[in-house]
């Protein structure tokens, strides 16, 4: 029997490569690791790792641009922030790193996939989710939801009784996931909501407090409402993110610190890091106030609500996601051009605008002379837009003198 593991080289997916041999006897354990984007260490050594701990075979795979240009662009398109301001980072990268993982699985003939997440988490449902509508003939093992290890000391003493090596320790306080869109960081002293995020719960970004007295703009080119652009000089869509990143990261932009509501039923406390998504969406959301009329835009606020929960809940390969995808793509027709975006402690403003597309006209907005609006057929327009209204109020009228 073959299993396929997302494997990552932290403690958890280590521990489970000896516990799926155990406890599914005879398995042979394939690695699979996805580069989406974290930090480069973690990549170091990692198919040794793997065999060290008893894997037959790793394979890492570099999905950081296919998960900026497929995966994080059409979301961001569509402007969707989970309950109004999570960037859905570790929402948008599971479905691609199980994608991945189930083609390996496909190519080395494997049974059965298996994940890390816990039994406690969203990620579980996404994982799960992304195999069944790509390979419901393979059985899913979620260690998590079995074993009995219950804390890290417990994982460390397990690998320890295997002579596996690892380097982890027992005071790794943070549950953390990174990739190329953002950094998350769950647990410890977050754990108690009256706490403060602390200094070393930030991982990416510095403190709006210790930003750069002095503010900074970056232009931001818009193509189709994907960013093409920083600066004047085109890049891929995975390096305008790092770009960006490392440019709001130095003025603390992207914080968001939040109690938010797990699919699962439970509330949990996150800290999450966007630098660069954040100034991605902040020049979008400004470009389509030029561009979208106002049905428009009330559609793509929509149609970003929606997107929020689907990909939150790891509705990726289904038919409704492709759907609202479909109609941000027609929205976004029109969302081009560049947008300065100025970023001060913490806080990134879309302070200029400008598209070909723009509906918006000066000569029409003015307060002076134009031609093409008549103020006196505005008198006409509100008695018809508000006829019922006086209907109703002369009903009651007649009615109290009857
Ligand atoms: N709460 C966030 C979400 O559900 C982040 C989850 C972080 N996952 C992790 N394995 N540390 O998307
Ligand atoms: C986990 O439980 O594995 C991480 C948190 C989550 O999935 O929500």
């Amino acid at each position: 029997k073959k299993v396929v593991l997302a494997y990552s080289g932290g403690l958890d997916t280590s521990a489970i490569i000896p516990w799926l041999k155990e406890n599914y006897a005879g398995c042979e354990v394939y690695a699979f690791v996805a580069n989406v984007g974290q930090d480069p260490k973690e990549l170091i050594d990692v198919e040794k790792k793997a065999k060290a701990s008893g894997a037959v075979a790793c394979r890492v795979v570099d999905l950081r641009e296919e998960f900026v240009k497929d995966y994080v662009y059409p979301v961001l398109k569509t402007g969707a922030l989970y309950e109004g301001t999570y960037y859905l980072g570790t929402s948008m990268a599971r479905p691609i790193i199980a994608k991945a993982q189930v083609e390996y699985a496909l190519e080395v003939g494997a049974d059965a996939l298996c994940h890390g997440a816990t039994g406690k988490g969203n990620d579980q449902v996404r994982f799960e989710t992304t195999y069944t509508a790509l390979a419901p003939q393979l059985k899913v093992i979620a260690p998590w939801r079995e074993w009995d290890l219950r804390s890290r000391e417990a994982l460390i003493d397990y690998l320890k009784q295997r002579k596996i090596p690892t380097t982890a320790t027992i005071e790794k306080i943070y549950s953390r996931d990174e990739n190329a869109w953002h950094i998350s960081t769950e647990g410890g002293v977050l754990e108690s909501t009256w706490n403060e995020a602390n200094a070393d719960c930030w991982a990416w970004t510095v403190s709006p407090e210790d930003a750069p007295n002095k503010a900074e703009l970056v232009t931001i080119g818009i193509e189709k409402g994907e960013v093409v652009s920083v600066n004047g000089k085109k890049l891929s869509p995975y390096n305008c993110v790092a770009t960006l990143n490392k440019i709001g990261a130095k003025h603390g932009v992207g914080r968001v610190d939040i109690i938010e509501n797990r699919l699962v039923g439970i509330k949990s406390r996150g800290c999450y890091e966007t630098p660069g998504g954040t100034i991605m969406m902040t020049a979008l959301r400004g470009l389509e106030q030029l561009v979208l009329d106002r049905d428009s835009f009330k559609w793509r606020e929509q149609l970003g609500l929606e997107m929020a929960y689907v990909v939150y809940d790891g509705r990726w390969f289904a038919p409704y996601r492709r759907s609202l995808q479909a109609s941000a793509e027609v929205l976004a027709e029109d969302v081009n051009g560049e947008v300065v975006v100025k970023l001060y402690k913490g806080n990134a403003t879309a302070i200029q605008k400008k598209s070909p597309n723009s509906l918006y006209n000066e000569e029409f907005a003015t307060f002076g002379e134009d031609d093409v609006y008549d103020h006196s057929h505005a008198g006409g327009f509100i008695r018809l837009f508000s006829l019922s209204s006086r209907i109703r109020a002369l009903n009651e009228e007649a009615s109290k003198k009857t």
